[in-house]
């Protein structure tokens, strides 16, 4: 997987794998227009928060090639700043790179890539800090592990989150088994994570996410690891639907509930989870399979991307700078300030 670039800037267009044809097809597409852009992100051809961060900021290139107004070009790096809602990375990487509007293409090309460095860097600072704290906390010769969604390099720059610190724990002959939800409505965990992890060679099943709950309370399950698309000051995590539950299900069982992201992802403007935004997505993602209807003509339908896991569920927040323990009441702020 290390080889395969999830997005990647070529001297005047973004170039980015395809995720809605993954994983039968493995087609990079070009994004040379704003419209382009936004179209990749709404589909999620580009995702996961850190992902889609990236894509922000070379998205200011893209609105500086097409537009030479001032003004336009604010229009439409607005329109990237908020195709996508609840993950925060992007509108933080936009606003980032869009500070250096007026100190031309050079200035805003070279921060684009820090922000892409400084990515790759916590997916590896963050794997480190992961394993660490589950040989502190846990101590395990071999973990079975839940995720859910997708959080690796499709997600990222380089490693991933979550599925960085299970790839580093495989590295140390550690993984027995990972239980990838399938990620209902557009499957992220079956299409992404298990080609991933098929990639990796690590071992996996894939499950319905209605198997989660039975299999981590009968005890099947040594910890469950997540990603998040924006972490509130106080700990709460918005993060795929259906994490919430596998939250629920790990406290019933007293197994730990890990979170892992990096500091971009953290949205200290915002104190609790009750804040932040949940993007509701259309209901055809979940009326039909493809192009196969499977609900009846007209039905209602309530499509939330994300959820919120409440602070107290959350064992540790496995950041680039260290873990963060919010279940004690411990801020975000607080953490870095120690
Ligand atoms: O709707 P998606 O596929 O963009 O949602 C992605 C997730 O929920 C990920 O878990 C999150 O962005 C973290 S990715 C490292």
């Amino acid at each position: 997987v290390s080889d395969i670039r999830t997005i990647e800037w070529k001297t005047d267009h973004l170039r980015i794998l395809d995720q809605t044809l993954l994983p039968i097809t493995e087609h990079y597409r070009e994004l040379r227009t704003v419209d382009d852009v936004i179209q990749a992100i709404q589909s999620l051809a580009v995702r996961g928060a850190p992902a889609l961060g990236a894509v922000g900021a070379y998205g200011i290139l893209i609105a500086m090639n097409e537009f030479q107004e001032l003004d336009d070009r604010l229009n439409a790096i607005d329109s990237i700043r908020n195709s996508r809602p609840t993950a925060v990375n992007l509108s933080w990487a936009v606003t980032r790179v869009s500070s250096y509007l007026n100190e031309g293409k050079e200035r805003v090309l070279e921060e684009a890539r820090l922000i892409e460095k400084e990515d790759r860097d916590a997916n590896l600072a963050i794997a480190a800090h992961g394993v660490r704290w589950l040989e502190e906390n846990l101590g395990l010769d071999g973990y079975r592990i839940l995720t859910h969604c997708n959080t690796g390099t499709l997600a990222t720059t380089y490693w991933g989150t979550a599925l960085g610190v299970i790839r580093a724990l495989h590295d140390e002959g550690k993984v027995i088994e990972v239980l990838a939800d399938e990620t209902r409505p557009l499957l992220q965990g079956s299409r992404l994570t298990a080609w991933e992890l098929q990639k990796l060679g690590i071992p996996h099943r894939i499950q319905v996410d209605s198997a989660a709950a039975s299999a981590i309370v009968s005890g099947m399950v040594d910890f469950a690891i997540i990603g998040a698309d924006r972490i509130a000051n106080n700990g709460d995590t918005a993060n795929k639907i259906g994490s919430l539950a596998v939250a629920l299900a790990c406290k019933r069982a007293s197994v730990p509930f890990l979170v892992a992201a990096p500091t971009s992802t953290l949205d200290m403007s915002i104190l609790s989870g009750a804040d932040i935004e949940i993007e509701e997505r259309s209901s055809s993602e979940v009326t039909k399979l493809g192009t196969t209807e499977i609900a009846p003509r007209g039905a209602k339908v309530f499509n939330p991307a994300f959820d919120v896991t409440p602070r107290d569920l959350i064992s540790g927040i496995i950041t680039e700078v260290g873990v963060f323990n919010p279940m004690n009441g411990q801020t975000f702020r607080d953490f870095i300030e120690k």
